[in-house]
Order: structure tokens, then sequence, then C-alpha cells
């Protein structure tokens, strides 16, 4: 591993597990991306770039005519000064003009891999296991210096970008677009895999050739999404499970993205990610910087299987945290669809006596123990304990658990708040909104405005008196429709469009603050199944409820789609009743099973309604993943039948 910078050819070459990435300087002010792929000797460029004056390009410098950003590799691409193709950046100055040139201004190469201010990304232990390499580049004209940041790690074949634009000019600025990366590829001759579906329906692996033109996922939900993923792959058309090349690109973000690839006139290839910029301007201060999130670009010549494995290494040891990254998750059952709303303090016990006594470690209480929840209809934003439902309390109840051998989990959805509830009627400012629109509602409710603080110290204190009053030991993180009429009441004009992005920031914050004074508890993520689900929330959280559907047969298609890049360890899995109250199919217990044991295995169904023979399964199926579940967990995954291919799925965790 390692990042070196050749003075005599003016290249650099970053080099980790197998894997090379390199830049060169043309004149010492232009930055050209040159290639990434297997690992190469660091002289393998011994000759500068090849420019060709090819008809109706353009050509920025005078002296240098062969040169036109329209033919040769850019690195971080800018718009209107000769480089036609998708742009990594975009700005409107404060003329009002919106032409950009980046030229190379100073590097530096150090051990290790700083810090994102307020963003999720991965980490080291040491400074050992990581070089980083900051490129300084700037638009001279309007003085901004734009960093781009590469982290090279010595246990993955991964470049990890980032980037941080400062206005150095004494104007505001507006960044239009700030991209975490781009990268030029030479050729065209790749497939486009990506993860999308619906809510229900997430993630399922979409695999198309790359034609003329631009193919893109994205989200302006304000949220990842149920209906694409942050996260692509190129593929060769001969790239299979075991052999071929596969190159990854994942935003470690969980806001609204963009990712893409640009195939130009000369067959070569663009693929981009980054915040989206139709749901995003940044007011840029003078002397102010806008970090943008990063991105994990990685390296495989072992097929699908090899960038799959990269990426789970990576997310679970070097992207999520906490005490729960490297522990055993308990085998947990959740109330949700045994009951939905309607239990009371004596059911939960009685489900929770009967999960004890077939091994199960842990009870989830869902939806519906707070303010006067009977239906989704009301009291989000309440975090106060029902009483008609819960008359002795949540102390009470976790000790009760405690006593049935169980420990206590609790659902939570704090971004949210009903209209009806007492937290709307006092703070009716606190929500996302634009003054003079009327609101839209999403299952009844309103979203509160993460971006700002008051609403923040709210979300924090509110959970922290439930955290702290009980003997909590797991929090399910929900999250339950997508943003309309996005805006802040605190926000000048000419910040209206940072919303979202500021909300991201301000989740990020709650997060952060959250696992910090409870280190203890697991934070389970959800977004109504699957939409929310991505390398930024396991940053805080190591696991995300992976889809409302929880039929087997339904979820192998979800399950091995986002095990092109997210790890068993994440992925939550739940063996719930037959006929499955999403779908209506009637699939064996031993099915659902096994199919729930591909992820962190849970129960989600009345376990007092099972036969015996049922519940000698049941207590089967526990004891076999309590063998197992350290190999899900941490092993290598191989997907040996995919089951959109042929109707059949096989697997294999290897340690
Ligand atoms: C959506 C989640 O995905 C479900 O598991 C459940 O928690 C419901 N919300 C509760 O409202």
């Amino acid at each position: 591993m390692g990042i070196t910078f050749d003075e005599a050819t003016q290249t650099f070459h970053l080099h980790s597990a197998g894997m090379s990435y390199f830049m060169q300087l043309h004149r010492g002010r232009h930055l050209l991306h040159r290639s990434f792929g297997p690992a190469l000797r660091a002289d393998h460029l011994s000759r500068p770039a090849i420019f060709v004056a090819r008809s109706f390009a353009v050509f920025p410098d005078a002296d240098d005519p062969g040169f036109s950003r329209d033919t040769v590799a850019q690195e971080y691409p800018v718009p209107g000064t000769s480089d036609f193709g998708a742009s990594a950046l975009d700005v409107t100055w404060a003329d009002g003009s919106f032409a950009l040139s980046l030229e190379y201004e100073s590097h530096a190469i150090r051990a290790g891999k700083p810090e994102l201010p307020g963003l999720p990304a991965s980490y080291v232990e040491s400074d050992a296991e990581a070089q980083t390499l900051e490129i300084a580049l700037r638009d001279p004209v309007g003085q901004l210096r734009v960093i781009l940041r590469y982290s090279v790690f010595a246990a993955f074949p991964v470049v990890a970008r980032s980037v941080t634009v400062w206005n150095d000019s004494a104007v505001a600025v507006d960044l239009r677009k700030v991209l975490s990366a781009s990268l030029a590829l030479p050729d065209a001759r790749y497939e486009l895999l990506q993860l999308s579906g619906a809510w229900g329906r997430e993630r399922h692996l979409q695999r198309t050739t790359l034609r003329v033109g631009t193919q893109t996922v994205e989200s302006m939900r304000g949220a990842s999404s149920h209906q694409q993923n942050p996260a692509i792959a190129l593929a060769r058309p001969e790239t299979t499970e075991d052999a071929g090349e596969a190159i990854g690109l994942m935003l470690v973000y969980s806001g609204n993205f963009v990712a893409g690839a640009q195939v130009d006139q000369y067959g070569s290839t663009r693929v981009y990610a980054g915040i989206h910029p139709e749901t995003f301007t940044w007011h840029l201060a003078a002397g102010a910087r806008f970090d943008a999130p990063e991105a994990l670009i990685a390296w495989s010549g072992e097929g699908l299987g090899g960038l799959s494995d990269t990426y789970h290494r990576l997310l679970r040891t070097r992207v999520a945290r906490g005490s729960y990254r490297d522990k055993r998750r308990p085998v947990l059952v959740n109330n949700w669809e045994a009951t939905y709303f309607r239990f009371n303090e004596d059911a939960i016990i009685d489900l929770a006596q009967a999960a004890a006594s077939l091994g199960i470690e842990l009870f989830v209480l869902d939806d519906g123990w707070f303010g006067h929840r009977n239906d989704d209809r009301s009291s989000l934003g309440d975090w106060t304990v029902d009483a008609t439902k819960l008359p002795s309390g949540l102390p009470a109840l976790g000790q009760r658990l405690q006593r049935a051998g169980m420990s206590f989990g609790l659902w939570f959805e704090p971004e949210m708040v009903s209209p009806d509830s007492d937290l709307y009627r006092a703070h009716p400012e606190w929500c996302l909104q634009i003054n003079g629109r009327k609101s839209s509602l999403g299952r009844h409710q309103l979203i509160l405005d993460l971006s700002r603080s008051d609403v923040r110290q709210y979300i924090v204190e509110a959970l922290a008196r439930i955290l702290e009053s009980a003997p909590i030991c797991y929090v399910k993180w929900d999250m339950n429709r997508n943003m309309t009429e996005v805006g802040s009441m605190l926000l000048p004009p000419e910040r209206q469009r940072e919303t979202p992005h500021r909300y991201m920031l301000g989740l990020y914050e709650v997060w952060e603050h959250l696992i910090a004074r409870f280190p203890d508890i697991l934070f389970e993520a959800c977004a109504g199944g699957g939409g929310r689900f991505d390398a930024g929330v396991l940053h805080y959280m190591p696991q995300v409820w992976t889809s409302d559907n929880t039929d087997a047969i339904a979820r192998l298609s979800i399950q091995f789609g986002t095990s092109l890049f997210y790890p068993a360890s994440a992925q939550a899995a739940h063996v719930s009743a037959a006929p499955n109250h999403q779908v209506g199919r009637v699939t064996p217990f031993a099915t659902r099973a096994r199919v729930a044991m591909m992820g962190m295995l849970g129960y989600e169904l009345d376990l007092r309604a099972l036969t015996s023979d049922e519940r000698d399964g049941v207590a089967k199926q526990i004891a076999l993943y309590g063998e197992i579940e350290d190999l899900v967990r941490t092993g290598r995954l191989y997907r040996l039948e995919h089951p959109d291919a042929g109707g059949r799925a096989a697997w294999m965790f290897v340690a």
C-alpha cells in the first residue's frame, strides 16, 4: 500500500491490495486521470498522455494547442472551459457566470486518514492502515480552492475519495453541484449494475449494457430511498460471480444522491456519484468551506463476489463503529406483525415469555407504545408512554421482561411529527415547510426540520430521557415518509436549497450524540423497511431492517441484491407468519428460517400461537443460528445461485 508522486513523469500512483490508480499532471497545471485497475508498477506510465486535436474540440490554452478537456480524461471535470461532459462541480459566481477552470496548486501525502467533519466516512484505527493524498486545485479567476482527497488502505482494494471546496475570494458563490467523485474509464464495454425497486421490493439487482449517453440512478426523496441505492458497479459483460473485472462506486451518504455513467463520442466512460444537484445549492460565504460526502471506489479482478467481499469487509470493519461492530447480535422478537398497534402489557409479557422459552434473547416493542397511538394518525413526537396500554410504565416493563429472561428494545420514529400531537401544537414551526404553501402529508405525518439545533436538541433529550429511564439495550430508528415542501423557517432565501443536506448533517449530528451517550445500545436503522439502506447509516447503526416485505421468497431477491454491496452483518432478517402479511404466500417454517439466517436473525410473528412442532423447530433454529451467527456475520459470502436467474437460490458463508 502506498501513494507516490514521480517528479519526472508528474505521476501520482495510489496502490493497495492489488489495485492501482494513476493521475498525471499536464504542464504542471491540469490534473488528468490516467488509469484505474489491477496493480501496476509505478513506472507503468512512463509516457505522457497523447493529445489529438480533434474536430470541434476547443482549446483553453493558446500555448498548448493539443490540450482540450473534451478529449483528455479529466480527474475532476468542470464545465465551461472545453469539457462538455457531466461535470463534477458547478458554480454560479457572484456575477452570474458559471465557467470553471481548475488548475493544480499543490499536493501533500500523509499517513492515516483524516475525518470528514460532520459526515460519515470510512476510518482507520492506526495511521499504518492507510495513506492519504490531498491535491489542491484552484480556479484562478474565482479563487475557489478545491481539495481532492484520496485514501488507500492496506487491507482493501479501495480508494476513498472526498472533496472540500474553499471560497478564498471576498464574495459569496453558489455551489450548484459538488460531486464526491468522477472516474474516467477509457472504454465503455461495461454493464451497469444497480439496486433498484420499491417499498417491499428493495434493491433488486439490475444489469444493463452501457450505451452512448447517460444512465443514472438517483434519489430526490430526502433519503437514499427504496427505489434506488447510492452504490453502483460496472462489470465487463463476461464478468461472473467469481471471475472478471468489476468496479464499484458507493456513496457514504443517506440523502439525495445521483450516481451515473456517461459514455461519450469516443466510447469513453465517466462514472460519478454525489449529492443530487437538483435539490441542492450551497451558498458559500467568503472564507467558508463545503465538504462533499465520501465515495468508496473499489476494484475487483475476481468478479462480483470479489467486489462484494471488499465492500462487506470495509463496511463491517471500517465504516461501522461501536460495541456491536464486532459483537454477536442478539436473536430478537419484534411484536409488530404479531400485534400491530393492538397490545397491552400482559400481551407483551406473554409474547416475551413464549419467546424466552425458545431461546430468543431480546424483545423489541415496536410502534404504538407512546402518546395515544392506536393507529398511524397520531402522537409522533410525543415520546411519553401510553399509560392505557402500559400502565406500569417502561421501567417496570423492562424489569418484567428481564425477569422473563429477555432484554428490552424499543421503536422510535424521531424525525417525524404527527399533526395530532402535543409537539406539533406547541411547535408547528419545527417542521420542514415553505411559507404560504400547504404541507403534504405522508402516512399522516410531517417531518421535523433537523437543520434546526432546537429540534435536534429536543430529539436527543426526548430519547435520552426514555433510554435512561428503563433498561433498554436496543433501539429501532424508523423513518416513514419522504420529503416534500422542503424548506426551513430559519434559513434565509439564498440558503433554502441547502435544507436537504443540512437535514442530513443534522441527522448525523443527532446520531453521533446518541451513540456516544449510549455506547452499549444496539441501534437498528429502518425506513419503512429498507428505504435508507446505505453506507452513511452504517457508520452509526451496524444493522438495518432490510425490508418490510418479510416473505421468504420475496426476501431472496432483496437480500441477494442488497448483498452486492452490503454485508450480512447489516441485514436484519425476520421469520414471520404464514400466510405472509405482505404477499399472502405460504412457505414452510424451515424455509423462512433459512432465508432469515442469511442475515441478523429475528422473529416477527405471534409465538404464542405456534404448534408444539413449530416450537421445537424454532428452538432448533435458534440453537443452529447460535452456532453459525459468527460465520454469517463475519464470513465471506458466496452467492452460488441467484434467485432471479433460475428460480433457485443457494449461498454459502466461508470462515
Ligand atoms: C415501518 C417499519 O418498517 C415496520 O417494521 C414497523 O416498525 C412500522 N413502520 C411501524 O409503524
